[in-house]
């Protein structure tokens, strides 16, 4: 899994082939919920047919929503058809809870974790995809699944950053070799917001200065040498490439350090949001 992705959610035809031709992203991230996926098939369509990158260079994730998991390998079926593949690289559970909806209806559905799981199992057996995994999973919720699952899940997609370093939960993840994955790394929408944002913070503004880079590119270089695999959003095509370019920057040990020192347990994305009962806060 190339440790560098480009999230997709919000972001146009126009830079998602721009990430993937000019920038040299081959890792997507999509979700059945981000109601993208049909415009990134055609935008992946465009991709092979025009230039030389094939389907086998890039890694791609889609993710089952909420009121989909009644029948799990039809919903893959479908998010396959609208992305015009034959199969994802990886698949996720988007959220451990159990209700049908999310922006209207939100009945109750009765569908425990361990009946879910064997369906994303089955839909790896059929080759609809290459690996499963789970996304704002808590070390709880992973736990009791590896006590019945026969495909272990490979990987969890969870918000970290500098500010939610989500210490513990990582160092187990990785013993147990799930491979952590960082949804709004760089802070999501307040990324631009100087006051709250860590992207402002004076450790990595001094960390940067060492390396002529910005504080993106030393976030993102923490993220990958700590071992957890970052999808940074950007339609800028400058900041775009700033995050994949990424790589080359290399911090000391005592940089990481310095770095896990900023943590507030602060979250973006803080709770789901049930309609009608309201914001249910999320806990490690
Ligand atoms: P923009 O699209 O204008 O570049 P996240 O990846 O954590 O969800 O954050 C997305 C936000 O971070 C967007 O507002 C995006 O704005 C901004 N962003 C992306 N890359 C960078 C960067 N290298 N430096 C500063 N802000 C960035």
């Amino acid at each position: 899994m190339p440790v560098i992705g480009y999230g997709t959610f919000d972001m146009t035809p126009e830079s998602i082939r721009a990430a993937i031709v000019d920038c040299g992203y081959r890792h997507l991230d999509t979700a059945s919920y981000y109601n993208n996926e049909e415009m990134i098939g055609q935008v992946l369509q465009d991709v092979f047919k025009t230039t030389s990158i094939k389907r086998s260079d890039m890694f791609i994730t889609t993710k089952v929503w909420n009121h989909e998991k009644e029948n799990i390998q039809k919903s893959l079926r479908e998010s396959l058809a609208r992305l015009r593949l034959d199969y994802v690289d990886l698949y996720l559970i988007h959220w451990p809870v159990q209700y049908s909806g999310f922006k209207v209806d939100c009945t109750p559905i009765k569908l425990p974790l361990h009946k879910q799981w064997p369906q994303m199992e089955e839909c790896q057996r059929l080759g609809l995809t290459r690996s499963i995994g789970v996304s704002n999973f808590n070390f709880q919720l992973i736990n009791d699944l590896l006590t019945y699952a026969e495909i272990r899940p490979v990987a969890n997609q969870i918000e970290i950053s500098p500010y939610l370093s989500q210490f513990n939960l990582i160092e187990w993840m990785k013993k147990e070799g799930i491979v952590p994955i960082a949804f709004c790394p760089l802070g999501g929408r307040s990324a631009k917001n100087e006051k709250e944002n860590f992207l402002f913070d004076e450790v990595l503004v001094k960390i940067a200065a060492n390396y002529g880079c910005t504080t993106a590119q030393v976030v993102l270089a923490w993220g990958r040498q700590r071992g957890h695999v970052s999808l940074p959003k950007s339609s800028d095509p400058t900041r775009m490439r700033q995050n994949i370019e990424s790589l080359k920057v290399q911090l000391t040990e005592e940089e990481i350090q310095e770095v896990n020192g900023l943590n507030k347990n602060r979250r973006t994305v803080p709770a789901f949001r049930i309609p009608g009962l309201g914001y249910y806060p999320i806990f490690e």
